[in-house]
Protein backbone atom coordinates (compact mmCIF):
# COMPACT_ATOMS: atom_id res chain seq x y z
CA UNK A 1 0.00 0.00 0.00
CA UNK A 2 1.54 3.49 -0.93
CA UNK A 3 1.39 5.98 1.60
CA UNK A 4 -0.27 9.34 1.07
CA UNK A 5 -0.13 12.63 2.39
CA UNK A 6 -3.38 13.65 4.41
CA UNK A 7 -5.63 15.85 1.95
CA UNK A 8 -5.28 19.22 2.89
CA UNK A 9 -8.26 21.81 3.33
CA UNK A 10 -8.58 22.83 -0.52
CA UNK A 11 -8.38 19.44 -1.83
CA UNK A 12 -11.25 18.49 0.96
CA UNK A 13 -13.66 21.17 -0.47
CA UNK A 14 -12.37 20.32 -4.37
CA UNK A 15 -14.15 16.55 -3.32
CA UNK A 16 -16.96 17.91 -1.24
CA UNK A 17 -17.83 20.18 -4.36
CA UNK A 18 -17.69 17.46 -7.10
CA UNK A 19 -19.68 15.45 -4.82
CA UNK A 20 -21.89 18.11 -4.78
CA UNK A 21 -21.72 19.04 -8.32
CA UNK A 22 -22.83 15.32 -8.78
CA UNK A 23 -25.54 14.68 -6.86
CA UNK A 24 -27.06 18.22 -8.65
CA UNK A 25 -26.72 16.63 -11.83
CA UNK A 26 -28.48 13.96 -10.61
CA UNK A 27 -31.21 16.04 -9.98
CA UNK A 28 -30.18 17.01 -6.62
CA UNK A 29 -33.16 19.83 -5.67
CA UNK A 30 -31.58 21.47 -2.32
CA UNK A 31 -27.78 21.39 -1.29
CA UNK A 32 -26.94 22.37 2.16
CA UNK A 33 -24.39 25.28 0.86
CA UNK A 34 -25.57 28.58 -0.97
CA UNK A 35 -25.33 28.33 -5.04
CA UNK A 36 -22.31 26.11 -6.34
CA UNK A 37 -20.54 29.40 -7.72
CA UNK A 38 -20.68 30.82 -3.79
CA UNK A 39 -17.71 28.59 -3.21
CA UNK A 40 -14.15 29.99 -2.77
CA UNK A 41 -12.54 30.18 -6.26
CA UNK A 42 -8.68 28.27 -6.91
CA UNK A 43 -6.84 30.20 -4.26
CA UNK A 44 -3.48 28.51 -4.39
CA UNK A 45 -1.33 30.84 -2.25
CA UNK A 46 -3.59 30.91 0.84
CA UNK A 47 -3.89 27.73 1.14
CA UNK A 48 -0.37 26.13 -0.04
CA UNK A 49 0.24 23.22 3.04
CA UNK A 50 2.53 24.90 5.63
CA UNK A 51 5.37 22.83 4.85
CA UNK A 52 5.99 23.77 1.08
CA UNK A 53 9.82 24.66 0.91
CA UNK A 54 9.26 27.77 -0.04
CA UNK A 55 7.01 28.65 2.59
CA UNK A 56 9.68 27.19 4.96
CA UNK A 57 11.97 29.57 3.84
CA UNK A 58 9.63 32.52 3.87
CA UNK A 59 8.67 31.43 7.36
CA UNK A 60 12.55 30.78 9.23
CA UNK A 61 13.09 34.38 7.01
CA UNK A 62 10.54 35.65 8.86
CA UNK A 63 11.43 34.88 12.20
CA UNK A 64 14.89 36.03 11.90
CA UNK A 65 14.01 39.30 11.58
CA UNK A 66 11.60 38.93 14.14
CA UNK A 67 14.45 37.84 16.63
CA UNK A 68 15.97 40.70 15.33
CA UNK A 69 13.22 43.16 16.28
CA UNK A 70 13.22 41.29 19.56
CA UNK A 71 16.95 42.70 20.49
CA UNK A 72 16.77 46.25 18.47
CA UNK A 73 17.87 49.04 19.99
CA UNK A 74 17.97 51.58 16.37
CA UNK A 75 15.49 53.69 18.25
CA UNK A 76 14.76 55.01 21.83
CA UNK A 77 11.29 52.96 22.15
CA UNK A 78 13.46 49.95 23.06
CA UNK A 79 13.78 51.25 26.79
CA UNK A 80 10.03 51.46 27.11
CA UNK A 81 8.93 48.05 25.29
CA UNK A 82 7.62 44.95 26.54
CA UNK A 83 7.56 43.17 23.66
CA UNK A 84 8.51 44.35 19.59
CA UNK A 85 5.72 43.45 18.03
CA UNK A 86 6.86 42.22 14.51
CA UNK A 87 4.19 41.04 13.05
CA UNK A 88 2.18 37.88 12.21
CA UNK A 89 0.56 35.20 9.90
CA UNK A 90 0.88 33.15 6.63
CA UNK A 91 4.20 34.03 5.49
CA UNK A 92 3.22 33.16 2.09
CA UNK A 93 -0.23 35.45 1.70
CA UNK A 94 -1.11 37.24 -0.84
CA UNK A 95 -2.52 39.82 1.22
CA UNK A 96 -0.83 42.03 4.27
CA UNK A 97 -2.50 44.92 6.35
CA UNK A 98 0.08 47.24 7.63
CA UNK A 99 -0.92 49.55 10.87
CA UNK A 100 0.92 51.89 12.66
CA UNK A 101 2.52 51.11 15.93
CA UNK A 102 1.80 48.61 18.70
CA UNK A 103 -0.74 50.02 21.60
CA UNK A 104 -1.07 48.98 25.32
CA UNK A 105 -2.25 45.03 24.30
CA UNK A 106 -0.08 44.83 21.97
CA UNK A 107 3.21 45.57 23.37
CA UNK A 108 2.09 43.30 26.44
CA UNK A 109 1.44 40.45 24.42
CA UNK A 110 3.52 40.76 21.21
CA UNK A 111 0.84 40.34 18.97
CA UNK A 112 -0.30 43.22 16.22
CA UNK A 113 -3.97 43.84 16.23
CA UNK A 114 -4.96 42.11 19.76
CA UNK A 115 -6.64 45.35 21.46
CA UNK A 116 -9.77 47.01 20.42
CA UNK A 117 -8.62 48.30 17.36
CA UNK A 118 -7.63 44.74 16.42
CA UNK A 119 -10.46 43.10 17.07
CA UNK A 120 -12.00 45.49 14.23
CA UNK A 121 -9.36 44.78 12.10
CA UNK A 122 -10.21 40.76 12.72
CA UNK A 123 -14.14 41.37 12.15
CA UNK A 124 -13.16 42.87 8.79
CA UNK A 125 -11.26 40.59 7.56
CA UNK A 126 -13.79 37.64 8.59
CA UNK A 127 -16.35 40.06 6.73
CA UNK A 128 -13.96 39.49 3.44
CA UNK A 129 -14.18 35.53 4.22
CA UNK A 130 -10.86 35.01 5.13
CA UNK A 131 -9.18 34.06 8.22
CA UNK A 132 -6.07 35.69 10.38
CA UNK A 133 -4.36 32.66 9.71
CA UNK A 134 -4.94 33.18 5.85
CA UNK A 135 -2.87 37.04 5.79
CA UNK A 136 -0.26 38.68 7.27
CA UNK A 137 -0.44 41.67 10.40
CA UNK A 138 2.52 43.61 10.29
CA UNK A 139 3.27 47.65 11.56
CA UNK A 140 5.08 50.16 10.38
CA UNK A 141 7.03 50.59 13.75
CA UNK A 142 7.70 47.45 15.84
CA UNK A 143 7.70 49.28 19.13
CA UNK A 144 4.75 50.95 21.23
CA UNK A 145 5.43 54.22 21.78
CA UNK A 146 4.56 55.99 25.01
CA UNK A 147 1.11 56.56 25.29
CA UNK A 148 0.03 55.97 21.96
CA UNK A 149 1.40 58.76 20.57
CA UNK A 150 2.12 58.97 16.65
CA UNK A 151 5.49 57.57 15.53
CA UNK A 152 7.91 60.23 14.86
CA UNK A 153 9.98 60.62 11.61
CA UNK A 154 12.88 59.35 13.56
CA UNK A 155 11.49 56.03 14.57
CA UNK A 156 9.66 55.49 11.38
CA UNK A 157 13.63 56.20 9.81
CA UNK A 158 14.70 53.53 12.15
CA UNK A 159 11.83 50.81 11.95
CA UNK A 160 10.33 50.77 8.58
CA UNK A 161 13.71 48.29 7.41
CA UNK A 162 12.04 45.77 9.07
CA UNK A 163 9.22 46.10 7.18
CA UNK A 164 11.08 46.58 3.64
CA UNK A 165 12.68 43.53 4.64
CA UNK A 166 8.96 41.49 5.73
CA UNK A 167 7.29 42.69 2.34
CA UNK A 168 10.16 41.46 0.11
CA UNK A 169 9.79 37.90 1.71
CA UNK A 170 6.26 37.70 1.73
CA UNK A 171 6.17 38.90 -1.68
CA UNK A 172 1.99 39.23 -1.18
CA UNK A 173 -0.21 40.55 -4.12
CA UNK A 174 -1.95 43.71 -2.26
CA UNK A 175 -1.04 45.43 0.63
CA UNK A 176 -3.83 46.79 2.99
CA UNK A 177 -2.46 50.14 4.77
CA UNK A 178 -4.24 51.53 7.85
CA UNK A 179 -4.47 54.79 8.63
CA UNK A 180 -2.37 57.82 7.43
CA UNK A 181 1.17 56.25 9.01
CA UNK A 182 1.09 53.15 7.00
CA UNK A 183 0.30 54.67 3.53
CA UNK A 184 2.30 57.50 4.11
CA UNK A 185 5.59 55.87 4.77
CA UNK A 186 4.89 53.21 1.76
CA UNK A 187 3.96 55.52 -0.99
CA UNK A 188 6.13 58.31 0.49
CA UNK A 189 3.63 60.79 0.15
CA UNK A 190 2.29 63.36 2.61
CA UNK A 191 -1.34 63.37 1.34
CA UNK A 192 -4.05 62.81 4.05
CA UNK A 193 -6.10 59.66 3.81
CA UNK A 194 -9.34 60.91 2.32
CA UNK A 195 -7.51 61.58 -0.84
CA UNK A 196 -5.17 58.11 -0.45
CA UNK A 197 -8.02 56.03 -0.08
CA UNK A 198 -10.85 54.26 -2.86
CA UNK A 199 -8.09 53.66 -5.78
CA UNK A 200 -5.18 51.34 -6.30
CA UNK A 201 -1.42 52.55 -5.89
CA UNK A 202 1.23 50.83 -6.42
CA UNK A 203 4.29 50.37 -3.92
CA UNK A 204 8.35 49.62 -5.46
CA UNK A 205 9.90 46.69 -2.61
CA UNK A 206 12.97 48.43 -4.85
CA UNK A 207 13.23 50.67 -7.64
CA UNK A 208 13.86 47.46 -10.31
CA UNK A 209 10.96 45.07 -8.25
CA UNK A 210 7.85 44.67 -9.85
CA UNK A 211 4.88 46.85 -8.05
CA UNK A 212 3.08 45.49 -5.10
CA UNK A 213 -0.99 46.93 -5.50
CA UNK A 214 -1.50 49.05 -2.41
CA UNK A 215 -5.05 50.04 -1.11
CA UNK A 216 -5.07 52.73 1.93
CA UNK A 217 -7.85 52.67 4.09
CA UNK A 218 -8.84 53.74 7.50
CA UNK A 219 -6.75 52.88 10.39
CA UNK A 220 -9.73 50.96 12.45
CA UNK A 221 -9.22 52.68 15.26
CA UNK A 222 -10.25 55.96 13.51
CA UNK A 223 -13.37 53.37 12.67
CA UNK A 224 -13.96 53.41 16.56
CA UNK A 225 -13.83 56.67 17.19
CA UNK A 226 -16.24 57.76 13.98
CA UNK A 227 -18.46 54.40 14.33
CA UNK A 228 -20.92 55.99 11.11
CA UNK A 229 -22.34 54.39 8.69
CA UNK A 230 -20.52 56.65 6.19
CA UNK A 231 -16.99 55.30 7.35
CA UNK A 232 -17.97 52.04 7.69
CA UNK A 233 -19.35 52.00 3.95
CA UNK A 234 -15.93 53.54 2.54
CA UNK A 235 -13.77 50.42 4.19
CA UNK A 236 -16.08 48.13 2.80
CA UNK A 237 -16.25 49.70 -0.27
CA UNK A 238 -12.34 49.55 0.06
CA UNK A 239 -12.06 45.83 1.35
CA UNK A 240 -14.17 45.16 -1.28
CA UNK A 241 -12.07 46.41 -4.21
CA UNK A 242 -8.92 44.00 -2.48
CA UNK A 243 -11.44 41.09 -2.76
CA UNK A 244 -11.98 41.99 -6.55
CA UNK A 245 -8.09 42.44 -7.30
CA UNK A 246 -7.45 39.31 -5.87
CA UNK A 247 -10.28 37.54 -7.67
CA UNK A 248 -12.18 36.16 -4.65
CA UNK A 249 -15.79 36.06 -4.05
CA UNK A 250 -16.93 39.06 -2.12
CA UNK A 251 -19.80 37.75 0.59
CA UNK A 252 -22.90 39.73 1.04
CA UNK A 253 -22.74 41.86 4.07
CA UNK A 254 -25.89 41.23 6.53
CA UNK A 255 -26.91 44.97 7.07
N1 LIG B 1 -2.85 49.88 16.11
C1 LIG B 1 -1.89 49.63 15.19
O1 LIG B 1 -1.64 50.46 14.30
N2 LIG B 1 -1.23 48.49 15.27
C2 LIG B 1 -1.49 47.57 16.18
O2 LIG B 1 -0.84 46.53 16.18
C3 LIG B 1 -2.49 47.85 17.12
C4 LIG B 1 -3.16 48.99 17.07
Amino acid sequence: MTKSNPPNAKQILRTVQGQLECDQLLGARWLPIGPLSDLPQEDLRMNTPLDDPIIKQKRQQLDAIAQQVQKCTGCPLHQSRNHGVPGEGNPNARLVFIGEAPGAEEDAQGHPFVGRAGKLLTNIIQAMGLTREQVFIGNILKCRPPDNRDPSPTEIAACSDYLYQQLEIIEPEIIVTLGAYAARTLLDTKDPIGRLRGRIHQYFPHPLAEPIKLVATYHPAYLLRNYTHDARKRVWEDMQMVLRELGLPIPQKNK
